[in-house]
């Protein structure tokens, strides 16, 4: 593919996106774990464009922290008076913009870079000095529809309000995505009227300009529509994401990781997976996970932005969130890594038990019903069944340090700070509250006393 370090990207997102009912910018929506407006301007970088701009909605700050953390720049557009007023707002950064600019709609998230590059060529190198890139949908309602002359060249496009009954039947849509000097298209956006069916300036009416005027007009069309598509509300939303989903899946596949069911596998952009690995049904991999080589992860876990080694094991409903485990580690089932989880090789975190912010080291064993946050945990350590780390005192939470080798009897509380030193053994049901040295026994908890003929003598005073 062609980086193009003449080129400028300019993304329109300004929109109020009512249609998608939400509090939320509809920029900031996500499809596989990237907002849209992180989407748009991927597509810039992945161009090498020099300059990304994005117009955005006035009072959004968030919006233009989320353009300004992806490098690109953003202009306000006050009122929403429709695409071409849109482009106008731009005016000031790009009139002088040498290199030619792709101007797209912030609502199209599944492009693959490959297409908008070459429709860059399409004006570049074929000399078109406007080009737009068309799809051919199945359901082309909603879109603006490619208006064909007899000769089979473009003519105009016209929105679905403003279309008749034959113009409907059009199945060959506009996408929204336009490659044009930068002096040619702010000369005719500043020439567009609002005298339509909306009131709104339609950059698509640019197309009818360049062609009265005699200026060469060419159309891209992407092979496969699925990736062409935009959305405006949360059903298109939902498609967008399963497509996106689809892809990802496909990809990794290729790469040779077995997903059981990838129609039921939720994957986000950013996840990488090792050969060999097995993905079961209803597994969730989010955020920046990194997933090594022949793992399996069972049905029904979460993993968020953590780190797996190589031959990890997830058994069914995990969560797992920003924790890194070692190789050979065998999770699950139903466990818990809080943030801040680091677990060394072949440890083995099972059923119902909790861990955060804390160390283990290799091969320790903490394998029914226990919490264990704030510690740091040496190798070979075997925590029994129900061990609490208490860490916290209602004010202020304290680190525990568990040296190697030690060994926590079954139901045991470990009250924070405290240290159980290198081979020490605690006694089931003990409350540790102060440090036990190496190699000692720490018990703490009441001694047993047994009442001889208790339960006679109750039995007969309940009789009286
Ligand atoms: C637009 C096109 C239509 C095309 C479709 C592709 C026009 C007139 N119509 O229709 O031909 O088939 O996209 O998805 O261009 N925006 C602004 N400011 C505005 C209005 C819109 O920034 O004042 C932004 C929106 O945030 C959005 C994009 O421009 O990202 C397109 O606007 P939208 O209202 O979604 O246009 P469509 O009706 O989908
Ligand atoms: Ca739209």
């Amino acid at each position: 593919m062609t980086q193009n370090t003449e080129l400028a990207l300019l993304v329109l997102a300004a929109g109020k996106g009512t249609r998608m009912r939400s509090s939320l910018p509809k920029v900031l929506h996500p499809v596989c774990g990237r907002s849209l407006i992180q989407h748009s301007i991927g597509y810039g970088h992945a161009l090498g464009a020099r300059r990304i701009v994005v117009v955005i909605p006035p009072d959004a700050p968030d919006v233009r922290e989320a353009v300004e953390a992806e490098g690109a720049e953003a202009v306000v557009q006050a009122e929403q008076l429709g695409t071409g007023h849109a482009v106008e707002q731009a005016r000031d950064l790009l009139a002088d913009h040498e290199g030619p600019i792709l101007v797209m709609y912030g609502d199209h998230p599944l492009f693959r870079a490959e297409t908008l590059a070459t429709l860059v060529d399409v004006h570049t190198k074929q000399g078109a000095e406007l080009a737009l890139l068309t799809g051919v949908f199945p359901d082309p309602s909603r879109y603006g529809r490619i208006v064909r002359g007899p000769g089979g060249s473009i003519e105009r496009i016209v929105e679905e309000v403003d279309a008749n009954p034959q113009e409907r039947e059009i199945h060959e849509v506009n996408l929204g995505v336009y490659a044009v000097p930068g002096r040619l298209l702010f000369e005719w956006v500043g020439r567009l009227s609002n005298e339509n069916e909306q009131s709104e300036y339609y950059l698509t009416d640019i197309v009818d300009m360049a062609l009265a005027e005699g200026t060469q007009v060419e159309t891209s069309t992407v092979d496969d529509w699925t990736e062409a598509i935009g959305f405006n509300n949360r059903v298109q939303l939902a498609e967008a994401e399963r497509m996106m989903r689809r892809r990802l899946t496909e990809r990794w596949m290729l790469e040779g990781v077995t997903f059981v069911d990838p129609a039921t596998t939720y994957l986000e952009m950013d996840v990488e997976i090792g050969r060999d690995s097995v993905i079961e049904p209803g597994v969730s991999l989010r955020g920046r996970t990194r997933v090594g080589s022949g793992c399996r992860i069972a049905a029904g876990s979460v993993i968020d932005d953590s780190t797996l080694g190589d031959d990890v094991t997830i058994k069914p409903q995990c969560w797992l969130e920003e924790s890194t485990v070692a190789n050979e580690c065998v999770i699950g089932p139903s466990a818990h890594l809080r943030p801040g989880s680091v677990l060394g090789e072949s440890v083995r975190i099972g059923n119902y038990v909790e861990i955060k912010n804390s160390s283990l080291g290799q091969g320790t064993k903490a394998d029914h019903l226990s919490y264990i946050g704030d510690a740091d945990v040496g190798a070979g350590v075997s925590f029994g069944c129900g061990t609490i780390v208490v860490n916290y005192d209602s004010e202020t939470k304290h680190r525990t340090v568990v040296e190697d080798g030690a060994f926590i009897g079954c139901n045991s509380n470990l009250i924070s700070p405290v240290r159980v030193e290198a081979d020490a053994y605690i006694g089931a049901g003990s409350t540790i509250t102060s440090d036990v040295p190496s190699g000692a026994l720490g018990v703490a908890r009441a001694r047993q006393r047994n009442v001889e003929g208790w339960r006679k003598r109750r039995f007969e005073r309940e009789e009286d």
